[in-house]
C-alpha cells in the first residue's frame, strides 16, 4: 500500500477513516472531491455519517457544510444525508436520499452554475472553507498529488481550505498518471489574463495538484471503486432523438454552417447523450473532438472507433466495462483523453471561443423555447442545472432534449409556460423530442410556438397546445409573446391535482 505515498515526510500521517472523521468538526464546510459519481472520497463520508448519527443519538446537533464538484454517490451524498449531516449543499447532485430532503425542506441546497463555483469560492462569497477532503489516484515523492477519476474543484479546495484530508485510493488506475491537466493560471478580478487554450487538445497546466504538504492533516488509504453505473442501451425515443440530431447535423454541414468535422461537442449524461455518440458511431463524421465536462462509454467508443480524435473532460462516468477497458488500454487512449478542473472544462469564455456544439437534457420546455432542466412542477428539485447553463448560454449551437412525454404520457415535456426557467428562451436554439426537432433560431416567439407545438409535442397534445397559442393570440394587447395568464399553468395544476395533463 505504501507504494502509493511516494513522499516519507508523509507516511506518518496516516491515519484510519474514522480518525479522519474526527478532524472534522460541527459546522465545518467541507470541500470534497467527485464529479458524476468519480473520484470522491469513499471511506471517510461514511465514517463521518457514523458520527454524527452517534452525535444524535446523544442529543447533539452536528451538522456540516458539503461542497463538491458534482454528483457523487450513496457513500457521501446518501449517507451523510440519512442522518440528517448536511446543511447546506452545492452544486450538483443526483442522489435520491439527497433530493427527498432538499424537497421535504430538512437540507438548504445552492444549486449554481459548476464554472461558477471556484471563482464564488475563490472571492470569499460563500464563506470560509475549513477542510478539503480530496481522493487522489497517489502522491509523488516531490508529495504532488496525481489526481483521480475526475478533477472537479479539487484544486480550488486544495487551495483554499485551512486543512486537507486525502484518501489515497488504489483502486484508481496509476496509468491515470499524465492524463490531467491542471491549469495553475487562475486569478481573481482585475488581474484575470486570457487563458491559453484555443483547442480541446491543448494543454495548458501540469499533470499533478500540488498543496503545501503542511496543509495535509490525514491521509487514509482504499481500496473502492468508483460508482460506475452498468451501461444500458438506448432506448427507442433516446434513438430517435439522436437521428434528429445526425440529421440535423449533416444538413448544417451541407449548408457550409458547420465544418465536417463539427465543432467540440459537449453531452450531457444519460441515455440520450449516449444515444447521440453512439450514432456518431455509425454516422460520416470524422475526425471529431469533444469539450465537455464528462466522458461516458460513447466517447471511449468513438475514440476506439476513430472518430473522435480528443476528447477534454472534468470526470469519467463510465461502466465497469469502460474502466476496464481504460485501463488496461491506456496507452491507446492516453493521447486522446485530458481532465482539467472544471474551472477550465465549463469557463465560459472557452466554450464561447471554441464554439461547443451543446446538448443537455430537460425536464420540460415551453412552446417559446424556455426550458426547466431542474424543478417538477416548478417546486421539487431533481438534480440541479449542472454545467448545462455553462454551455448552453455560451455554445455555438445549444440543443435540449427529452421525450415529448414522461410517466407514460401522462406528462406533456412541452407546455404553455415552463414552472421554472434554467435556460431562457435566448440560451435554447433547438429543442428535440422522439416526435422531431425545432430550429428556432431566427425565429419570432409566435413562430417558435408553432414550430415547438408541430415539430416537438406529442401528437396527444397537439390540439390543446394549439388551441392554447390561439386564444392567447386573440389578446387585444401582449401579443409579442401571447400567454393567459390565468391558464398557464392550468396543465401542472390539472397534474397536481388527477396525475394526468390530459383533460386540463
Ligand atoms: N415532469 C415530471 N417529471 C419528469 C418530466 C416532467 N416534464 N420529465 C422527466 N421527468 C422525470 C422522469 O419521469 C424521470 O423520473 P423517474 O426517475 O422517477 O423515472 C426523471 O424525471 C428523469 O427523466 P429521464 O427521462 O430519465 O431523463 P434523464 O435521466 O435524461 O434526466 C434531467 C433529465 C433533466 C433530469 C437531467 O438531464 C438533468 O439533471 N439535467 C440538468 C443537468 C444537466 O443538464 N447537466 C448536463 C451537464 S452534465
Amino acid at each position: 500500500m505504501t507504494t502509493r505515498i511516494r513522499n516519507r515526510a508523509l507516511l506518518d500521517r496516516r491515519v484510519s477513516a474514522e480518525e479522519a472523521a474526527a478532524m472534522i468538526r460541527p459546522g465545518d464546510t467541507v470541500g470534497m472531491s467527485g464529479f458524476t459519481g468519480a473520484g470522491y472520497p469513499k471511506a471517510i463520508p461514511v465514517a463521518l455519517a457514523k458520527r454524527i448519527m452517534d452525535a444524535s443519538l446523544r442529543g447533539e446537533k452536528f451538522r456540516v457544510g458539503i461542497w463538491t464538484g458534482a454528483s457523487t454517490a450513496p457513500e457521501l451524498d446518501g449517507a451523510l444525508a440519512m442522518v440528517d449531516g448536511v446543511e447546506l449543499r452545492l452544486p450538483y447532485q443526483s442522489d435520491p436520499t439527497c433530493r427527498k430532503k432538499i424537497n421535504a425542506g430538512d437540507m438548504e441546497y445552492l444549486d449554481i452554475h459548476l464554472s461558477h463555483v471556484g471563482a464564488f469560492v475563490r472571492q470569499g462569497f460563500l464563506g470560509k472553507l475549513d477542510v478539503a477532503l480530496v481522493e487522489v489516484t497517489g502522491i509523488r515523492e516531490d508529495g504532488a498529488l496525481i489526481p483521480a477519476s475526475s478533477i472537479g474543484n479539487n484544486k480550488v479546495w486544495l487551495d483554499s481550505a485551512e486543512r486537507v484530508i486525502l484518501e489515497v485510493n488504489s483502486w484508481q488506475s496509476e496509468s491515470l498518471e499524465g492524463v490531467h491537466d491542471v491549469y495553475q493560471g487562475f486569478a481573481l478580478p482585475p488581474n484575470r489574463k486570457p487563458i491559453p487554450l484555443v483547442g480541446p487538445a491543448d494543454r495548458i497546466g501540469t499533470p499533478y495538484l500540488q498543496c503545501p504538504l503542511e496543509k495535509i492533516v490525514a491521509i487514509v488509504e482504499t481500496n473502492a471503486p468508483d460508482r460506475n453505473a452498468p451501461f444500458s442501451a438506448p432506448d427507442e425515443a433516446s434513438k430517435r432523438i439522436a437521428g434528429h440530431i445526425l440529421e440535423f447535423l449533416g444538413d448544417e454541414v451541407k449548408k457550409g454552417r458547420l465544418p465536417k468535422n463539427l465543432l467540440p461537442l459537449q453531452s450531457g449524461v444519460g441515455n440520450i447523450a449516449n444515444a447521440v455518440l453512439f450514432g456518431l458511431e455509425d454516422g460520416p463524421f470524422t475526425d471529431l473532438t469533444a469539450y465537455t465536462e464528462v466522458l461516458q462509454d460513447g466517447m471511449l467508443s468513438l475514440i476506439a472507433s476513430g472518430k473522435l480524435r480528443v476528447a477534454s473532460a472534468t470526470a469519467f462516468s463510465l461502466s465497469p466495462q469502460k474502466v476496464e477497458e481504460l485501463n488496461s488500454q491506456m496507452d491507446r487512449y492516453r493521447d486522446s483523453l485530458i481532465l482539467r478542473p472544471q474551472e477550465i472544462s465549463n469557463h465560459p469564455e472557452l466554450i464561447r471561443r471554441l464554439g461547443c456544439l451543446a446538448m443537455n437534457g430537460m425536464i420540460e420546455a415551453d412552446i417559446y423555447g424556455n426550458v426547466n432542466s431542474t424543478h417538477v412542477n416548478g417546486t421539487a428539485i431533481m438534480n440541479g442545472i449542472g454545467g448545462s447553463g455553462d454551455f448552453a448560454r455560451n455554445a455555438y449551437i445549444s440543443f435540449f432534449m427529452t421525450p415529448s412525454t414522461a410517466k407514460k404520457g401522462a406528462v406533456s415535456c412541452i407546455v404553455p409556460m415552463v414552472t421554472h426557467v434554467d435556460h431562457t428562451e435566448h440560451d435554447v436554439h433547438v429543442l428535440v423530442t422522439e416526435q422531431g426537432l425545432a430550429d428556432l433560431r431566427g425565429l419570432s416567439p409566435k413562430q417558435r410556438a408553432e414550430r415547438v407545438i408541430e415539430k416537438c409535442a406529442h401528437p396527444d397534445y397537439r390540439p390543446a397546445l394549439r388551441d392554447y397559442v390561439r386564444r392567447a393570440g386573440t389578446a387585444s394587447f401582449g401579443r409579442h409573446t401571447p400567454h393567459l395568464l390565468d391558464e398557464a399553468f392550468a396543465w401542472h395544476r390539472h397534474l397536481l391535482r388527477t396525475g394526468t395533463m390530459k383533460g386540463a
